[in-house]
């Protein structure tokens, strides 16, 4: 019952300029084709607008990399979600962990932002992950489940399945380490664990689990394959369009 989900999160990288051409390319080479697969892109913020063009009734998702959690208002160089949702944006990623970890977000953020999103009708991504010197100390599940009550614990039950939970170690992002597909499997089982001891029995059936960290086009099958991997946030390898594609047609 849960679609897989593969999200390409671009970071700060490719400008209005190639993201038409990657947006244009995407769309040709999904064209008719993984149906059983849902697909993201999160371009930088200047480079939205051109990719929501080039997207429409595609089917593809567009998705920011954050937004403020106001509205509006004096909060110079900030973007909210309503803005994000006039341009046509239908996700948002809340929590990444170099948000987190480069511009001081912490959960209390991450809580106020998902809580944003559904004000404002973007559908949230939420990052929640542990450092490597977390894990060495054996605290993995406790920061996981931590930032998991923090951002989600005071919603309603039937608003939790629009919520995608991406889990990303800290140490697997951009280093080329991934976590093996067992170390990721039980992970998710808790955070489907916590999910089940949380809220109604639907929530947890329901609710897509993201893994994400050094995903590429050789280990995203096997990643996918564990049953509580609903999908992959991807970043490097969805830089690059060959890439990108292998890894959808893994979860399809
Ligand atoms: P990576 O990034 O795939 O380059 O490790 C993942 C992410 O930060 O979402």
């Amino acid at each position: 019952m849960r679609r897989k989900f593969i999200v390409g999160n671009w970071k700060m990288h490719k400008g209005p300029a190639d993201a038409d051409s990657f947006a244009d390319g995407l769309k040709r080479a999904l064209a008719g084709k993984n149906a059983a697969v849902d697909v993201g892109i999160a371009p930088p913020f200047l480079s939205l607008p051109a990719v929501v063009a080039r997207l429409k009734h595609t089917g593809i998702q567009v998705a920011a990399q954050n937004l403020h959690a106001e509205a509006s208002g004096a909060f110079t160089g900030e973007v909210s979600g309503e803005m994000l949702r006039q341009a046509g944006v239908a996700y948002c990623l809340v929590g990444h962990s170099e948000r987190r970890q480069l511009f001081g977000e912490t959960d209390a953020h991450a809580e106020t932002k998902v809580l944003a999103c559904f004000r404002s009708g973007l559908l949230p991504i939420l990052c929640v992950g542990e450092t490597l010197s977390e894990r060495e100390a054996g605290h993995e599940r406790d920061v996981v489940t931590r930032q998991l009550t923090a951002a989600l614990g005071k919603l309603q039950a039937d608003q939790v399945p629009s919520v995608t939970i991406a889990y990303e170690p800290v140490w697997a992002i951009g280093t080329g380490k991934t976590a093996s597909p067992l170390q990721a499997q039980e992970m998710h089982a808790t955070i489907r664990g916590w999910l089940e001891a949380s809220f109604p029995a639907f929530v947890a059936r329901s609710t897509r689990l993201q893994y994400g960290g050094s995903v590429k086009g050789s280990n995203a099958a096997e990643l996918l394959r564990m049953p509580d991997i609903d999908g992959a946030l991807v970043g490097g390898a969805a830089l690059n369009m060959e890439d990108f594609l292998q890894i959808i047609a893994a979860a399809g």
